[in-house]
């Protein structure tokens, strides 16, 4: 597992150079997939065609789940499959040259076994599983604190909000405060560092995919927004927490639908 590790690490790294070369040429293509919102650029094609290769070359036998180019479903999930993020927080990437991530989970037999998310620009690599623990860089993540809803950030997406889908107001009035950052990386490595206490939003499992393995390995609950284990197949309403702030939320959207059946 430590060859893996390196590798990726290293695969991580050299992308993260790539994009860097990029926004100093500044002369990227952006496109719209589905909206004018859902954009792509050359670089996240870049990012991804270079991790594809690597994976290629290290190990062929290997599935590839990733975002662009036609990778975006997968549904044997036996031996081993990467889920790759070229770039999360492409609209960040686009506006701000900021906030964004690069994001790789690794799973065996359909099990989570390491994931990495990169925050580009401030050169944080979170990187774990279940087996080794999880780090920041190199240094050893501890497990967070059991925040409760109220002693915490919750991250959540903007139209869950606007829209109070499934109590999503009360969620945010019940804690310290909503946060927002265009990023599913960034809000999961809030998580996994103990400055949010919960994130909900609605992911893909590539958004979802290396965030989830750490969280798991920390202890953190991790599912769809019902409770029920991911699936790996299209957008769907992920959440995550702290147990006791996850315990709460759950609650308050279980309430949301008694009320609304
Ligand atoms: C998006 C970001 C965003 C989340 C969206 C994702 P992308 O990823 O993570 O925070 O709310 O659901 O699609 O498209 O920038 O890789
Ligand atoms: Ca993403
Ligand atoms: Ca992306």
């Amino acid at each position: 597992m430590q060859i893996m590790i390196n590798e990726i690490k290293n695969w991580i790294k050299e992308a993260a150079d790539l994009v860097k070369e990029e926004i100093a040429k500044n002369d990227m293509t952006i496109d719209t997939k589905e909206g004018r919102k859902d954009l792509v650029t050359s670089v996240d094609k870049k990012v991804q065609d270079f991790l594809v290769e690597q994976i290629n070359n290290f190990d062929p036998e290997a599935k590839i789940l990733a975002e662009e180019d036609g990778r975006d479903r997968l549904t044997d999930f036996s031996g081993r499959v990467f889920v790759i993020d070229p770039i999360d927080g492409t609209l960040n990437f686009v506006l701000e040259k900021e906030n964004f991530c690069i994001m790789i989970g690794v799973y065996e037999e359909g099990k989570g076994k390491l994931g990495f998310i990169y925050n580009v620009m401030q050169d944080h690599l979170l990187w774990g599983g279940r087996e080794i623990g999880v780090f920041i860089n190199e240094e050893n993540l501890t497990v967070p604190k059991d925040l409760s809803l109220k002693d915490g950030l919750v991250g959540m997406n903007s139209s869950m909000y606007r829209k109070n889908a499934y109590n999503a107001q009360i969620m945010a009035e019940r804690s310290m405060g909503v946060r927002m950052s265009g990023c599913a990386g960034l809000e999961l490595i809030g998580l996994i560092e103990g400055e949010r206490n919960a994130y909900v939003s609605s992911l893909a499992p590539w958004d979802y995919a290396a965030g989830s393995i750490m969280l798991e390995a920390l202890g953190m609950e991790v599912s769809d927004i019902n409770g029920n284990p991911l699936k790996f197949a299209g957008r769907e309403l992920f959440m995550a927490g702290t147990p006791s702030a996850y315990k709460e939320m759950r609650a308050l959207v279980e309430q949301s639908e008694t009320e609304n059946s």
